[in-house]
């Protein structure tokens, strides 16, 4: 790397950073941070609380300063989609921006990371959005769960955005049926309507399965964030037996009442650390176009998050 040592700011140095509102508990710059030095970049990620009505001059802004790229953070991720020159295809797929890439031309016309540019590049900018939240949650369920999720069934609680996209990752995977169980039950329904149509080869349904089993059982409503929070499962219409693997996707606390339950009803258990640490890993490579090292990202990421 031409320029200052890595570990010192200089003139040089480039930025990536995180926008959302609010932002000041987020992981992603302990994560991303360690991923650059160990790459042994000049840059650094920064971490911007960007109100809604801001986020279009801010995503200018670094524009014009030549940023690296963005993280989305709630509640930007929508709205990116529609302020984005281009879309990737994972964006146009699952219809949400948690990463841009700002670009400029190389010497063939071909329009790259400003990470693999000259920091002097001028040549025109334009920004490309991605989204590594969906393919994040896949990684998580087959790497930190040992799913296999191709021939599964799955009972699905939540259809707020999360739980939306999970549900169609996993259609897109090829799983046998999903169940979507939510408190607005519409948007189960709705959810439900939408796989039927673009995933017609997997069984969707809204509410809870009659036979009260599934190979895995998965939260993403946000019900167990808070001390007291009710349990997302309700145990009169499915036991917390009746799955061997389950997953929730909070990791702040580590283990959620819900998630201690199906591990000692003897489950195997993960929480969304993972799809936390892989949709950062990929973001970091859609940057660099370089392998993100994931181990060091992992420690870096439980140390923020778990103190060890
Ligand atoms: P996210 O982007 O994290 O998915 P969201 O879109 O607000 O956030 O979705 C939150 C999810 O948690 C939804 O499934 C929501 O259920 P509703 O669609 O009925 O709102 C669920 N949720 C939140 N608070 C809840 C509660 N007290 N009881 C049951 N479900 C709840």
């Amino acid at each position: 790397m031409p320029g200052s040592p890595a570990n010192s700011i200089s003139a040089t140095t480039r930025i990536c950073a995180v926008y959302g509102h609010p932002v000041k508990h987020s992981a992603s710059p302990a994560l991303q941070n360690a991923g650059i030095v160990a790459l042994e970049l000049n840059w650094r990620y920064l971490a911007f609380d960007v109100h809604p009505d801001d986020l279009a001059e801010a995503i200018r802004g670094a524009q014009a300063m030549k940023y690296i790229g963005l993280n989305l953070t709630v509640p930007h991720k929508l709205l990116a989609y529609e302020l984005v020159d281009e879309l990737d295809e994972s964006a146009r797929t699952w219809g949400a921006v948690n990463t841009i890439r700002f670009e400029g031309q190389d010497d063939a016309g071909e329009w790259v990371s400003l990470g693999e540019l000259p920091v002097d590049y001028e040549g025109d900018i334009r920004t490309k959005g991605f989204n590594t939240d969906a393919d994040a949650i896949v990684r998580s369920l087959c790497e930190d769960l040992g799913a296999e999720l191709k021939g599964a069934t799955v009972v699905l609680l939540g259809a707020g955005g999360a739980g939306r996209v999970a549900a169609l990752r996993l259609a897109a995977e090829g799983v046998k049926s999903i169940r979507l169980v939510n408190r607005t039950e519409s948007k189960a329904v709705a959810v439900q309507n939408e796989i039927r149509e673009t995933y017609p080869d997997v069984n969707a349904t809204a509410g809870y399965p009659d036979d009260q089993k599934a190979d895995i059982l998965l939260n993403a409503t946000s019900l167990g964030l808070k001390d007291g929070d009710a349990s997302p499962l309700d145990e009169s219409r499915f036991s917390v037996n009746g799955a061997p693997k389950v997953y929730d996707m909070i990791y702040r606390p580590a283990e959620t009442p819900f998630l201690a339950r199906a591990r000692e009803a003897g489950a195997q258990t993960a929480n969304g650390l993972g799809m936390l640490l892989y949709q950062g890993t990929a973001a970091l490579e859609i940057w660099t176009g370089r392998i993100a090292p994931v181990e060091v990202m992992r420690a870096a990421l439980r140390k923020e998050v778990y103190g060890n």
